[in-house]
């Protein structure tokens, strides 16, 4: 059986935006953004965008394209079965956010239907608390997911290609246009004033609790270190340039994410609703409930969460291809079995997520963090110190005169510079989830140690070049 590759560039860049264009920007992103100083986390987000997501997205690239493999089989093809753990990684990371995010999924669907009626209007508050867990959450959630089955099952080309090629311009047009309408309501101003100008003093003082949480959402806005990156780009065929198109990627994704901001935060200071509060039910909650306020009511409901709907299931569809593309690799099952019974998986693991606030928390919280993390980390000392000649060979292939430019500071960065940095927040992030308080400087000391022990074990198993 031949293996699918993308029909036109563009489909792969559409996929990939699609991909990062997700809850991630429009949920996870403006309730972070909020929790954590507004301008000040923006901007130690972007640095971390660009220092870190896009050399990771470019080194998950990387892998892909040169082994045309699932996350998994990837590794063994490049240098052997030793190496298959790093991909199993991945699909750990994987099934972690699907399970979580397909909750999420149900309740925009769930919001999605009940615009039309108003039916969160009067008393959002509680309408939130009625339907967030619970049997509920569990249907809307199934619903989400067979939404996701049905676009992988179709295929590659015919399922991921085609839908998010109607998807990302359609997120595009109508966040545009709800940031124009949001710019005209009275009081707005103040939202920009609170999204856009930077509290230094406020960044001084909380750098070490802003930090790990940008470096967390730069990981998962941009889909990198569950392996969706390298499975998407493990479908490319022709020569193209790895670094432009992860650049390219990323300006969309942020650019999208600023947009969604311009339509949130006007429109909640508009109606005096404080952004900082309300935690992961705050895009539900307040600004559900400011819908309530605004002529055409159900209207706006139905295209705000419609457009999060569509932004939310073309991000789950690269979750699940991770899996189905190993199954279908690896254990040789056509594309439907293996579609259907990932499907089963998260039908049961995504339920469990439904019923319990606890799980969805440990999930979506902490957990995602540290699976992406790993990950990535993994992902990069393998191209920096396994690959090595390689992997700048890779990333050289169809590369033009900048992205040339730029391979050099690329490999330095992705095999030294970023997985002490990657560590450092692993170690920091486990010791958050187990309880215990490392100090920053026992954090960056086991970092440094890590990373070298792992450089040296690596570089005895190189692939020769
Ligand atoms: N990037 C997606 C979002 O921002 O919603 C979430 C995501 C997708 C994270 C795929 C990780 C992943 F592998």
């Amino acid at each position: 059986m031949t293996r699918s590759t993308w029909r036109t560039r563009i489909g792969f860049i559409l996929a990939a935006v699609g991909s990062a264009v997700g809850i991630g920007n429009i949920w996870r992103f403006p309730w972070l953004t909020a929790e954590n100083g507004g301008a000040a986390f923006l901007t130690v987000y972007l640095l971390l965008v660009v220092g870190v997501g896009v050399p990771g997205l470019i080194g998950e690239f990387v892998i892909g394209r040169r082994s045309n493999r699932n996350p998994v089989g990837a590794f063994d093809e490049l240098a052997g079965r030793w190496f298959r753990p790093l991909g199993a990684v991945a699909l750990l990371a994987s099934t972690v956010i699907l399970s979580f995010y397909s909750v999420v999924g149900g309740w925009i669907l769930r919001y999605t239907a009940a615009s039309t009626t108003g039916a969160y209007f009067t008393a959002p508050q509680e309408y939130f608390a009625a339907i967030d867990y619970g049997l509920g959450a569990v249907g809307f959630h199934v619903l989400f997911l067979a939404m996701t089955v049905a676009i992988v099952y179709l295929g590659v080309e015919r399922g991921i290609e085609v839908s998010t090629t109607v998807m990302v311009p359609g997120i595009v047009l109508l966040f545009g246009a709800l940031a124009v309408w949001a710019s005209t309501l009275p009081g707005a101003g103040g939202g920009y004033d609170f999204y856009l100008s930077l509290d230094v003093a406020y960044l001084r003082e909380n750098l070490f609790s802003v930090l790990p949480a940008a470096a967390g959402q730069a990981l998962f806005t941009l889909s990198v270190g569950a392996g969706t990156m390298l499975t998407y780009s493990s479908y490319l065929g022709e020569d193209r340039s790895l670094a432009a198109d992860g650049t390219l990627i990323a300006v969309l994704n942020t650019a999208i994410g600023v947009l969604a901001g311009l339509v949130i935060f006007p429109l909640l200071f508009s109606l005096g609703v404080s952004p900082g509060q309300g935690g992961p039910g705050a895009l539900f909650v307040s600004l559900a409930g400011a819908f309530a306020e605004l002529p055409y009511s159900r209207l706006v409901g139905v295209v705000f969460f419609g457009v999060v709907l569509l932004a939310a299931l073309s991000s789950a569809i690269s979750i699940l291809e991770v899996l189905v593309a190993y199954l279908v690799d690896e254990h040789g099952l056509s594309r439907e079995r293996a579609t259907l019974g990932t499907g089963g998986l998260f039908l049961v693991t995504g339920s469990i997520a439904a019923l319990s606030p606890a799980v969805f928390a440990l999930l979506a919280d902490t957990l995602a963090n540290v699976v992406l993390t790993a990950g990535l980390l993994g992902f990069l000392l393998f191209d920096g110190w396994v690959l090595g000649r390689l992997a700048r060979e890779e990333y050289a292939r169809g590369a033009g005169p900048i992205a040339r430019l730029f391979e050099l500071p690329w490999y330095y960065a992705i095999a030294v510079v970023l997985p002490v940095f990657l560590a450092f927040t692993l170690v920091t992030g486990v010791g958050g989830i187990l309880g215990i308080g490392i100090s920053t400087r026992g954090a960056a000391a086991v970092a440094v140690l890590g990373v070298g022990g792992a450089i040296l074990a690596l570089r005895r198993h190189g692939v020769p070049g």
